[in-house]
């Protein structure tokens, strides 16, 4: 592979020299090599230009480097010298202990991260400092902890009472400071009702079902299975359904394909054993919720806990796992449900439930989760760049875990160690230095609702919008060891395929050659849209697709970047078969079975897979970094965008139409954006690569179309979800959602007794929409003529 692409790099080249370049009567302005200086000059004309044979022909003094792309040898330097050795042993001292956000340990791993980037050549480490709002069980008192009982009401006898903690099942489990299983920002409290209902996934269309039953929730308990929505929806739902409480629990049907057998699971397999149950937030918000908006620095304005801008969950949660839910259910009355409705927790039949067996029995939750202000820490390293130092790559990935956290995100936290490892070596040996700056970002308190992420974007969005490219992410590395899986901006689907294409198959004994061959053949084209980019092969980032197919709760750091900042993003991971293990998310997510037994003995034997995404991860990286002109590709956007509004008129036109909407203003607008798009295109392919400031000039263009998608506003009722193409819907957090702002405005409207102010607010965003997209075609168009040509009689 590194021959042929040498072999394109030097006729690209050989091309240019046999073009004439004139610089004709204009003042070139070069950027010094080293400390970026300008240096201006007079070039008389005409004057044929070579290509440079040796460094420093281009001009005296100046690095030729400016006019190229970067050594393409350095990108097979890079994915060789990523070793899964190095990986294994990383992960092993990531995972070895619980590293809770806001814990001593988490800390611990903070400060040893910078110094292990200090060490490896990165030119900068910073750690970010906020005080941010964080739950925790109180773990004080065994009779205070938390707990779900049955207890008989007449005697007061506990009939029943949940463990406190899941099983030690090997001793590597056997560890200090393993938080109990909690929902963080559970309401705390005691609760206590003669009635429990099962509210199968606990969505819209459950409750829907219930209510057609005469069922009706409100003063009762509920207990809901996880999985298809994220549970901060499934508590809010429990909760605007008048429920005083709701048990979430992980039923094997979801989460362990049936097989609960103690042999099959947990330690022996990657199955999720009885006692394993997930943590995780219920908070509906993302960053510091005391500072929404605004950085949680010291100095900071805070809102109280109750006041409803801090959108605190208002309900009290819990998460059992599925010997704790056989327990409950076992005592459920009531009709049994339909089949859809039925899991596989064993010797269970599943029923909607009223009175329990007894009818002197009651269920009791007893939560003692309380919320806490805490430090959180960022780590960010920074690589230098040689000639465009101001321009940033970002590569994130959080570091704090519900416990041991091998899966998530330790595994993806290893794999960014070995990656800036091997870059951070090649620059301070002096074998390569990026043309653009790389920042490698190390988040806190992802767990609890992108807390760290979030407040930094807060905190320097400004110098973000106007520097970055692209923000590449990993939460967890590998959650299976079948395929690639990725989650992207359109603006970044190229540079993932070729990625994917230099870095070989870790499956060696396989006929697919590459990760990109394997990902193409496991994820087959949707026969049915010849045209589109199969929404399975590669997923526009529309969050909720992140939830459902990735398990990542309300997706992870690149939510910020693309909401907030307008950053091309993507999200790549290993994944395991969906059509083999149709599964809610890998079986142990967020149990303390998240070790690295699991991961070294069961699910990457070798650690090849967590390689491959490193390589992949790395690949994209350096092409963008290294790439004399950014490979976003705006025309294959454009595309994409064709095909997101094909979808929105097959869900919803002609509803809009039926509303006085001119929905084919929609289409002007994107073809118009396409046929800009292609004469940017033209431009780009055509410019003068020997005039750097041409050169940056297309780049800046590039950089900024992506932003032009953003409305300050917000989306209708979210200020900071800005993006209009890409946010996860709010309530409807299922199906799919481009124009995220559009769908949820939408959303059982024909409901809404308001409808002439419900439509308004259709209308009006319906043209933010088509202004936006106007606005981003003005971005590609040459920057003297960025305003349409006006023509007064138009009839
Ligand atoms: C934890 O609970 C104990 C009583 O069991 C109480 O004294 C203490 O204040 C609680 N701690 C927190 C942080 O709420
Ligand atoms: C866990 O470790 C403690 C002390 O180190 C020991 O007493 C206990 O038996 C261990 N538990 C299990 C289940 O291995
Ligand atoms: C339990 O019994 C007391 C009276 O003994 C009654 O007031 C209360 O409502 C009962 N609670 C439930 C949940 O049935
Ligand atoms: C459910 O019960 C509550 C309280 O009894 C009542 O206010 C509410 O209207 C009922 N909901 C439905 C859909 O019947
Ligand atoms: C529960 O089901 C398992 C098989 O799934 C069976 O082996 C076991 O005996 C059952 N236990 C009870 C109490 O019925
Ligand atoms: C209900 O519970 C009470 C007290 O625990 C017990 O006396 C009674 O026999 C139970 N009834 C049934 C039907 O199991
Ligand atoms: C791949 O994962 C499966 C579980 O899904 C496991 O059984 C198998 O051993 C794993 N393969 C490797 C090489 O780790
Ligand atoms: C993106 O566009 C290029 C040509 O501009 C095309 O070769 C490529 O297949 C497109 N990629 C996708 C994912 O549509
Ligand atoms: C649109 O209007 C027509 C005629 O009034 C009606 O039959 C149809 O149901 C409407 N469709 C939608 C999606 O509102
Ligand atoms: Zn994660």
């Amino acid at each position: 592979m590194s021959d042929s692409h040498e072999y394109m790099f030097k006729d690209a080249d050989r091309s240019h020299a046999n073009r004439k370049i004139w610089i004709c009567g204009a003042v070139a302005i070069i950027v010094g090599f080293v400390i970026g200086i300008l240096i201006g000059r007079f070039a008389t004309c005409p004057e044929e230009n070579e290509a440079p044979k040796q460094d420093g022909t281009f001009l005296p003094g100046v690095s030729d480097s400016i006019i190229k792309d970067g050594d393409p040898k350095i990108s097979e330097e890079i994915i060789n010298g990523i070793q899964a050795d190095n990986i294994r042993k990383y992960l092993r001292d990531l995972s070895e202990n619980p590293h809770l956000a806001g814990t001593p340990a988490d800390w611990e791993q903070a400060d040893n991260l910078r110094k292990f980037w200090t060490d490896n050549g990165l030119d900068e480490v910073f750690i970010s400092e906020y005080d941010v709002l964080l739950s925790y069980p109180n773990t004080t008192d065994e009779d205070n902890m938390n707990q779900i009982q049955i207890v008989d009401n007449s005697t007061g006898n506990i009939i029943y009472k949940s463990p406190l903690y899941e099983d030690i099942l090997d001793e590597s489990e056997n560890k200090s400071n393993v938080v109990p299983p909690f929902n963080a920002f559970s309401k705390p409290g005691t609760v206590e009702s003669d009635q429990l209902i099962y509210v199968n996934y606990g969505r819209v269309e459950d409750y829907t079902h219930l209510d057609s039953l005469n069922i009706n929730v409100s003063g009762k308990i509920v207990i809901a299975r996880y999985g298809k929505i994220f549970r901060g929806d499934k508590a809010n739902l429990a909760y605007v359904h008048g429920a005083i409480g709701i048990i979430l629990y992980s039923d094997p049907a979801d989460y362990a394909m049936g097989q609960t057998d103690s042999s099959q699971v947990y330690p022996h397999d990657w199955w999720l054993p009885a006692s394993g149950a997930q943590r995780g937030t219920i908070f509906l918000g993302s960053g510091d919720p005391l500072t929404p908006g605004y950085p949680a620095t010291e100095t900071a304005y805070r809102l109280g806990e109750d006041e409803p801008e801090a959108g605190l969950p208002k309900i009290i949660t819990h998460p059992v796992g599925y010997g704790v839910a056989e327990k409950i259910l076992q005592q459920m009355t009531g009709d049994n449900v339909p089949s859809d409705w039925e899991g596989k927790v064993p010797n269970v039949t599943y029923r909607y439930g009223g009175q329990l067996t007894n009818s002197t029995w009651k269920v009791k939750m007893r939560i003692s989760t309380a919320n806490k202000r805490v430090k959180t820490y960022n780590v960010i390293g920074i690589i230098r760049g040689a000639i465009e130092p101001d321009r940033y790559v970002l590569m994130g990935n959080h570091r704090d875990a519900w416990v041991f956290g091998a899966i998530d995100p330790s595994s993806g936290t290893a794999v960014m160690k070995e990656v800036s490892r091997v870059m951070g070596q090649l620059v301070k040996t002096n074998k390569w230095r990026p043309r653009r700056s790389i920042i490698f970002c190390s988040w806190g308190a992802e767990e609890y609702g992108l807390v760290g992420s979030v407040e930094w974007v807060e905190q320097y969005i400004k110098n973000l919008a106007e520097r970055s490219l692209a923000y590449l992410n990993v939460d967890l590395a590998l959650q299976g060891n079948f395929s690639l899986r990725a989650l992207a901006t359109p603006l970044l689907y190229d540079v993932i395929f070729s990625a994917t294409k230099k870095v070989p198959n870790p499956d060696s004994t396989e006929i697919h050659k590459t990760v990109y061959d394997k990902w193409k053949a496991s994820f087959p084209k949707d026969s049915s849209d010849p045209n589109s980019v199969p929404r399975s092969f590669i997923n526009t980032c529309t969050f909720n697709l992140c939830l459902s197919v990735g398990g990542v709760g309300s997706g992870s750091d690149y939510a910020p970047m693309v909401q907030m900042v307008g950053l091309p993003v993507c999200d790549v991971r290993y994944t395991f078969d969906p059509k083999k293990y149709p599964l809610s998310s890998y079986p142990l997510y967020h149990s303390k079975y998240e070790t690295f037994k699991a991961v070294d003995e069961i699910m990457d034997r070798g650690f090849k897979h967590h390689q491959a995404t490193g390589q992949v991860w790395a690949e994209m990286a350096r092409t963008l970094a290294d790439t004399m002109i950014i490979p976003l590709d705006v025309v294959n956007f454009s595309n994409e965008l064709i095909s997101l509004a094909n979808t929105l008129d097959n869900d919803y036109g002609t509803m809009l139409r039926n509303n006085s909407i001119t929905f084919d203003d929609l289409k002007t607008v994107t073809n118009n954006l396409k046929t800009e798009a292609m004469a940017f295109k033209s431009r780009v392919d055509n410019v003068d690569k020997y005039n750097p400031l041409a050169v940056r000039h297309i780049n800046d263009q590039l950089i900024l179309f992506e932003r032009s998608f953003l409305d300050p506003q917000g989306l209708p009722g979210r200020p900071y979800a800005r993006h209009v193409l890409f946010a996860e819907s709010q309530v409807n957090t299922y199906a799919g959602s481009s124009f995220p702002g559009l769908v949820d405005s939408l959303f059982e409207i024909e409901k809404d007794p308001d409808q002439k102010g419900r439509w308004n607010i259709v209308k009006k965003h319906f043209s933010v929409i088509l202004f936006t997209i106007e606005s981003a075609t003005s971005t590609l168009r040459d920057v003297t003529k960025f305003m349409p040509v006006f023509i007064k009689d138009r009839s």
